[in-house]
């Protein structure tokens, strides 16, 4: 059906987004013959291979500023010396915010990649989300200048980054969750632009894309890569 018209709407978890229940009504009442709501490749999006590879989501479905954040961290963690998997830990700690959701971020990070990075790595994503209130000076971590304005000053963190803190702090991996923190890295040198082929290597080596392609390989995980190449399907 390539003549179709196909209509997208914002997706439901924002709620804030403005008056959702008429926008619905306005597209389902534009539905007529030759006008269908959205499924499979929005002609807007960058085409994706038939069975991508991570580093396909960072060229053609991920944000440029998230995409920009990672690649520097992982940069500098391979320039700070660090074992090739936290590189990939580092490549891979804001992965959601990139391209699927920004709440919970370092759960849903940890979901996604989950099948396909050694546990330590998932595991060090999911924790660096509360390690990141955390200061850990004598391990090179301060408490980010940067939340005191995300935040504010006065910034209450919430129980359950608490308690996830408190056991990544008691854990062995611990190092393994604080590091990535160490990299990640919100200044952003002007007109540095790096080639996501730069962790080609990387990747290769430590995630273990599946043969049929992320979205693909019927994982529990295989939906939300699904979501990214196709993210404003109707249903
Ligand atoms: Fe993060
Ligand atoms: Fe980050």
């Amino acid at each position: 059906m390539t003549d179709v018209q196909r209509l997208t709407l914002p997706q439901p978890i924002d709620l804030l987004h403005e008056r959702h229940s008429e926008t619905i009504m306005d597209r389902l009442g534009q539905l007529r013959p030759g006008v269908v709501m959205m499924s499979g490749d929005n002609p807007a999006l960058p085409k994706m291979p038939e069975r991508p590879g991570l580093l396909d989501f960072f060229r053609h479905r991920f944000d440029s500023f998230t995409v920009n954040h990672l690649l520097q961290s992982a940069r500098r963690a391979r320039e700070n010396g660090c074992d090739e998997k936290i590189v990939l830990a580092c490549l891979l700690h804001d992965i959601s915010v990139a391209g699927l959701i920004r709440a919970d971020h370092g759960y849903w990070a940890a979901q996604m990649i989950a099948p396909y990075v050694d546990e330590e790595v998932a595991w060090g994503v999911e924790k660096h989300q509360a390690l990141r209130f955390f200061a850990d000076p004598e391990n090179g971590y301060d408490y980010p200048e940067a939340y005191n304005r995300f935040f504010g000053p006065d910034h209450v963190v919430p129980d359950y980054l608490r308690q996830s803190y408190a056991a990544a702090r008691a854990h062995p991996w611990y190092m393994t969750a604080r590091v990535i923190t160490v990299n990640d890295i919100y200044t952003f040198a002007e007109g540095v632009v790096i080639d996501p082929a730069e962790f080609e290597d990387v990747v290769g080596r430590h995630f273990k894309t599946p043969k049929e392609g992320l979205g693909f390989d019927n994982s529990p995980v295989a939906h939300m890569w699904r979501s990214m190449i196709w993210p404003n399907n109707f249903l």
